[in-house]
């Protein structure tokens, strides 16, 4: 591999309060963020897109958001659009997680309009891909996770050197589950072949991230994997000291 710089990227979900978030951020500020070897984000509710931005401001960390809709504005109730992502400092956007494509019945093709519109303002979207335990069971997870994207690289066609993966096996996030190196770097190599088809040799510098149960204890070893470019990280993100150990294994 080139030497890409990582990205650990947090993922809080819907977690976090005006105090918890400061004292949070602060112990994450007071670590090493190691930007020499990576980049490190955080994807947080949007409602705290302002308190995070004015307290990472200059700090060498970038913010994200979890969700976005694909409107540009207008009378979409409950939405909030890409524009306003970037007004509050948001530089990266998560799309098709799988918490969305399972409760908010998220297809592929909406997923691709939201990646679609995130790159159309200069967002960039973590696009999530991953398979269920039924779905692995049944020998189907190289379909699956070849469907998801490819529904994104037909939408946003040469844009896609722009995009960040991320292959988070739906039975490992939040689980305790996690793939093995191995089982990881197999499903990542068949996505980074995609995306070489897709993109020629660009496709080798598109991050493609792991995530699902990634923590302090595992880290190192997804990460050393040939075509595993950082972590998305959801539970470990929300405590300081195992986020940047994360980090100082990347
Ligand atoms: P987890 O979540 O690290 O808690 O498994 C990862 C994710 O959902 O992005």
């Amino acid at each position: 591999m080139p030497s890409l710089k990582k990205l650990i990227a947090g993922n809080w979900k819907m977690n976090g309060s005006l105090e918890s978030n400061a004292a949070l951020i602060q112990s994450i500020l007071d670590g090493d963020l190691r930007a020499d070897a990576c980049e490190v984000a955080i994807c947080v509710p949007s409602v705290y897109l302002h308190q995070i931005q004015s307290l990472t401001e200059g700090k060498g960390l970038y913010l994200g958001a979890q969700d976005v809709s694909a409107h540009e504005k207008g009378a979409y109730t409950g939405e909030v659009s890409v524009s306003m992502l970037k007004e509050f400092g948001a530089s990266f956007v998560i799309v098709g997680h799988s918490e969305r494509r399972q409760f908010h019945h998220e297809s592929d093709q909406l997923v691709a309009i939201k990646a679609e519109r995130a790159l159309a303002s200069g967002l960039t979207p973590i696009v999530c891909v991953g398979e269920t335990m039924q779905e692995r069971e049944s020998g189907a997870t190289e379909v699956i996770v070849k469907r998801q994207l490819a529904a994104v690289i037909h939408l946003v066609g040469h844009c896609v050197t722009e995009i960040v993966v991320a292959y988070e096996p739906v039975w490992a996030i939040g689980t305790g589950l996690t793939a093995t190196p191995d089982q990881a770097q197999s499903v990542h190599a068949v996505l980074r072949a995609q995306l070489k088809a897709a993109a020629g040799e660009g496709g080798e510098k598109i991050r493609i991230l792991y995530g699902g149960s990634m923590n302090a204890s595992n880290a190192k070893s997804l990460l050393s994997q040939p075509d595993i470019d950082g972590g998305l990280i959801g539970g470990a993100a929300l405590k300081a000291a195992d986020f940047l150990s994360i980090i100082a294994s990347a």
